[in-house]
């Protein structure tokens, strides 16, 4: 089924939903103003200094040219600056203190949703604020950008750090990766918002959802490759529907 708007039904069938789980991506973001990577609203595929993102986050490129990795990261940090969540990002924190059971996995490392207020959140692809030792594993904060010195240093052992994000040719953090599919194949109702569902395994989610009969509603202004089995898909922009699932029925 294909919407424009949120009915009654949705609202109610979200009010009874004993186990709500949410997996967001870019799209989520679009309407604070960050590009998305494939398209979809008004961005287009991203290179930067002529190389795809793609290459940019990759293990490859970090075994070869840390430095540039670290000056890519630096550029997505300095166009994070200043950017606000936006009134989805929002819907989705409220959606929580609403729900018994919520859990919001996200493939954004842009930490807006917690900007916005949202607790139970799953960072599938890691954090752009945050730096990972090479040498002791250790995570810490790394939110000046520019960044002070390339590669920042590890503030426990002094050794150089990376960023703590998931980068292509990488496995998902084992830990987090198994607590969304459980939350995933706990969920009454399952969320797809804001991606075009291409990436694995985080694109696994929503179908382990629906064999686990969950029902699943999409939130995109375009159809996607999951749309095919999104009993709903509701066809506009995050930041326009999110919001109407909080408003009183009838
Ligand atoms: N509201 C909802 N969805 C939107 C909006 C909006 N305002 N604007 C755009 N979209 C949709 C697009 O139609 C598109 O389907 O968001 C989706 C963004 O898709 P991608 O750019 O492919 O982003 P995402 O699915 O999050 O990418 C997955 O790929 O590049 C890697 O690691 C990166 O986490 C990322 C992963």
């Amino acid at each position: 089924m294909v919407l424009t708007t949120v009915t009654d039904e949705l609202i109610s069938a979200f009010d009874r939903a004993r186990s709500v789980t949410v997996l967001t991506g870019a799209g989520v973001s679009a309407e604070s103003g960050v590009p998305t990577f494939r398209g979809g609203g008004d961005s287009e595929i991203w290179t930067w200094r002529g190389k795809p993102v793609t290459e940019l986050s990759s293990a490859e490129l970090m075994a070869t040219d840390p430095k540039l990795v670290w000056e890519w990261f630096d550029h997505r940090r300095g166009m994070l600056t200043g950017i606000q969540p936006n009134p989805g990002h929002f819907a989705l924190a409220e959606w929580e203190r609403r729900a018994s059971d919520f859990t919001l996995v996200t493939q954004n490392i842009d930490d807006l949703h917690r900007a916005a207020g949202s607790l139970n959140v799953l960072e599938l692809h890691g954090n752009i604020w945050r730096a990972r030792c090479l040498r002791c594993a250790s995570t810490f904060e790394a939110r000046d950008t520019p960044l002070e010195e390339n590669p920042p240093l590890c503030l426990a052992c002094g050794g150089p750090a990376r960023p703590d994000v998931v980068l292509f040719g990488e496995i998902l953090p084992e830990g987090v990766f198994a607590r969304a599919e459980e939350a995933a194949t706990r969920a009454d109702l399952f969320f797809v918002i804001g991606t075009s569902a291409v990436v694995y395994p985080a694109a696994g989610l929503p179908i382990a959802a629906k064999r686990s009969g969950a029902r699943v509603i999409e939130v995109n202004p375009e159809m996607t490759d999951i749309s095919f089995i999104a009993d709903v898909t509701l066809l506009g922009r995050a930041g326009e529907l999110l919001p109407q699932f909080l408003k009183q029925r009838g």
